[in-house]
C-alpha cells in the first residue's frame, strides 16, 4: 500500500476545463502546472487528470489514439514531466487516467487488427469469424472492416473492446483468458503503465476496470486475476504508485482485483445517491444533505457499512464530491447544505475526491448541447471559474472560442440570461461564482472546504486508514460517529434535532474542535443540535 495515500485529499481535473495558459479556448497542461498553488492552499495534494493523451475525443479523451502521446491541445510528452515534477515539489501526487477495456477506433492496432491479412494485432480486440455473427449478449459492429467478422464494442461506438479473453471459451472465434493474445493485451497494458510510471507519475485511475475479461462470472474472478497480477508489478517495481478503480464493488475492486482504492459511485442506485442526490424528479432530491428532505442517514449506512467492513484492512473506498460523468450536487442542494455534505465526505475514512470547481459551487447546466460524447454529462463539465473578468478568467480566446461556455450567477440566472443560465456573447462582469470571489467571502463554500480539508489533515484520526465507528444513527436523532478520538455529529436538517443517550454520554467533557454552521448552538445539557450543522468534538 503506497503510504501517501493515508493522508491525500484528491483534486479531479477536467482538463479541457480547468486553466488555458495560451489563449486557444481549451486548457491545457500548462495550464494545470500554473494553478497547483491553488489546489496546494485549497488543501488537495493530489491531482487526478482525465485522460490527456492523444484521441480523436469523441468521448472527451475515453478514445485513446495514442496511449504514449500527449493530445496536442493540451501539450506535449514534455510538458506532462514537467507537471509531474512541479506537482512533486509541492508534495502533490499525479494519477493519470488509464483506459484499459477499450480504445479509439482510431487507435494503430485497431487500424492494424481490421485488416484481412493475419498480423501481430489480429487478436488485440474481439472479433467474431464471420461478417453476420454477431457477439452473443454485447454490442458489435459489422460492415466496416476489410476482415471477414464483427467486433465488440466496450462503450461508445467508437470504443472497440480490447481482447483480455474470455472467462470460458464458448465459440471458436473466442480467446481464453491465458491464451496468448489475451496475455499479449494484458503485458500492452502494463508495458503503457510502466512507460508512464517510468516518467514520474504516481499511479492511475482505472477506467471501467471491471470491463476486462469477457463475460466472466459473477466474482469477475477473471478480471480480477488480470489486475492482481497487473497489482504483482506494481508491489514488485513501483511500490508507491497507486491505483483506484471505477468499480463500485469494493469486495472485488479491493478485496478480489487489489486495487488500492474503489470509487463510491452512484452506478447501482446504492448508498452515494441517497447523499447527494437522489432526485425524484429534476426539482426534487430526497438526499440525506438536502435540508428539507427528511432523510435518513440509514440508507446510506446499510449500503455502506458492509463495504467498509470487508474492505478496511485491504484499501480505501473513495468518496467523491461528484465527477465528470454525475451532476454537480450544486443542482440541487445549496451552498449551506453542501458545506455540511463537505464535511461529512472529507472527513469519512478512506481517500475523498474533489471534482474541480465543487469547491466553490459550480452548478450543473442541465441540457447543454452535448459536446465530445458528453452528452448530459457536458453540464458538468464547463471551465472553472477563476475571477469575475472576461471568461471568468478561464481562458484569454474569444468567448465563442471556449472548449464550453463559462456558467452565469450559476442557478440564479433568469430565463433572458440564456439556455439554463449560459450563454457565450455577454458581458461577464457580474458572474457571481468564481475562485477569487469565494475566497474573499469569509462564508463562502471554498472556505469552509478549506478549513475541514486542514482539519482532516491535521488531525491523524481523519486520515485514510482511521477507525469509523457510528455512534448514533436514528433518523429522528442527529448522526454520530467516531474517528478514533473525534467525534462527529451531523444534522443536516433546517430544524434542531436532539443526540440521543449514547451520544450524550459520549461526549461528556468533549471539547469543540472544528465546526460548520451553528456549532455555539449546541446545548450539551439538553442534547438539542441546530439545524444545519456539523460539530466535531474532541
Ligand atoms: C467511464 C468514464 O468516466 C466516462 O467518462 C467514459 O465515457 C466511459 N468510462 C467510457 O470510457
Amino acid at each position: 500500500m503506497p503510504d501517501w495515500l493515508n493522508d491525500t485529499v484528491f483534486y479531479e481535473i477536467y482538463p479541457q476545463s480547468f486553466y488555458d495558459s495560451n489563449g486557444d479556448g481549451i486548457g491545457d497542461i500548462e495550464g494545470i502546472i500554473e494553478r497547483l498553488d491553488y489546489v496546494k492552499e485549497l488543501g488537495c495534494n493530489a491531482l487526478w487528470i482525465n485522460p490527456c493523451f492523444d484521441s480523436p475525443f469523441k468521448d472527451a479523451g475515453y478514445d485513446v489514439r495514442d496511449y504514449k502521446k500527449v493530445a496536442e491541445r493540451y501539450g506535449t510528452n514534455e510538458d506532462l514531466v514537467r507537471l509531474f515534477d512541479t506537482a512533486h515539489k509541492r508534495g502533490i501526487h499525479v494519477l493519470l487516467d488509464l483506459v484499459p477495456g477499450h480504445t479509439s477506433e482510431e487507435h494503430e492496432w485497431f487500424k492494424l487488427s481490421s485488416i484481412a491479412e493475419h498480423n501481430e494485432y489480429s487478436g488485440r480486440y474481439i472479433w467474431t469469424d464471420s461478417w453476420f455473427k454477431g457477439i452473443g449478449g454485447h454490442p458489435y459492429i459489422g460492415g466496416e472492416a476489410q476482415r471477414d467478422g464483427t467486433y465488440m464494442l466496450n462503450f461508445f461506438k467508437c470504443q472497440p473492446a480490447l481482447n483480455y479473453g474470455f472467462k470460458e471459451k464458448r465459440e471458436p472465434w473466442q480467446t481464453e483468458m491465458h491464451e496468448p493474445d489475451a496475455m499479449a493485451t494484458r503485458e500492452a497494458l502494463k508495458d503503457i503503465m510502466r512507460f508512464w510510471l517510468d516518467k514520474g507519475c504516481d499511479g492511475f485511475r482505472v477506467d471501467m476496470a471491471d470491463s476486462l475479461v469477457k463475460d466472466d462470472d459473477e466474482n469477475k474472478s477473471g478480471t480480477c486475476e488480470v489486475w492482481r497480477n497487473i497489482r504483482e508489478m506494481l508491489d514488485r517495481d513501483y511500490p508507491q504508485a497507486a491505483l483506484v478503480s471505477e468499480w463500485s464493488n469494493p469486495w472485488q475492486a479491493i478485496n478480489g482485483a487489489g486495487f488500492h482504492m474503489d470509487f463510491y459511485l452512484d452506478h447501482w442506485h446504492n448508498g452515494y445517491n441517497t447523499l447527494l442526490r437522489d432526485y425524484e424528479s429534476n426539482e426534487v432530491d430526497n438526499s440525506y444533505f438536502k435540508s428539507d428532505a427528511d432523510g435518513d442517514i440509514n440508507r446510506f449506512l446499510e449500503d455502506y457499512l458492509p463495504r467498509y467492513n470487508a474492505t478496511k484492512d485491504n484499501g480505501y473506498i473513495s468518496f467523491m464530491t461528484c465527477n465528470h460523468d454525475t451532476p454537480r450536487p450544486r443542482y440541487t442542494l445549496s451552498e449551506e447544505e453542501l458545506k455540511v455534505a463537505y464535511a461529512f465526505l472529507f472527513t469519512m475514512p478512506g481517500v475523498p475526491f474533489l471534482y474541480y470547481g465543487d469547491e466553490i459551487g459550480l452548478n450543473y447546466i442541465k441540457d447543454m448541447p452535448s459536446k465530445e460524447g458528453g452528452y448530459t454529462r457536458t453540464g458538468s463539465r464547463t471551465p472553472m471559474q477563476w475571477t469575475d473578468g472576461v471568461n471568468a478568467g478561464f481562458s484569454e480566446a474569444s468567448s465563442d472560442k471556449l472548449y464550453l461556455p463559462v456558467q452565469y450567477g450559476c442557478g440564479e440566472s433568469s430565463p433572458e440570461d440564456g439556455i439554463n443560465g449560459y450563454k457565450t456573447d455577454r458581458d461577464c462582469s457580474n458572474i457571481k461564482v468564481s475562485v477569487k470571489q469565494a475566497a474573499e467571502d469569509k462564508a463562502s463554500l471554498y472556505n469552509a472546504v478549506k478549513d475541514i480539508l486542514a482539519l482532516r489533515h491535521r488531525e491523524r484520526d481523519l486520515h485514510a486508514d482511521g477507525s469509523f465507528k457510528v455512534v448514533s444513527c436514528d433518523k429522528h436523532k442527529a448522526f454520530v460517529y467516531q474517528r478514533g478520538s473525534i467525534v462527529v455529529i451531523v444534522n443536516p436538517r433546517d430544524k434542531e434535532v436532539r443526540l440521543d443517550d449514547a451520544a450524550l454520554d459520549l461526549i461528556g467533557d468533549m471539547k469543540v474542535i472544528h465546526s460548520v454552521g451553528n456549532a455555539a448552538g449546541l446545548d450539551e445539557k439538553s442534547g438539542s443540535v441546530p439545524g444545519q450543522t456539523v460539530i466535531f468534538l474532541k
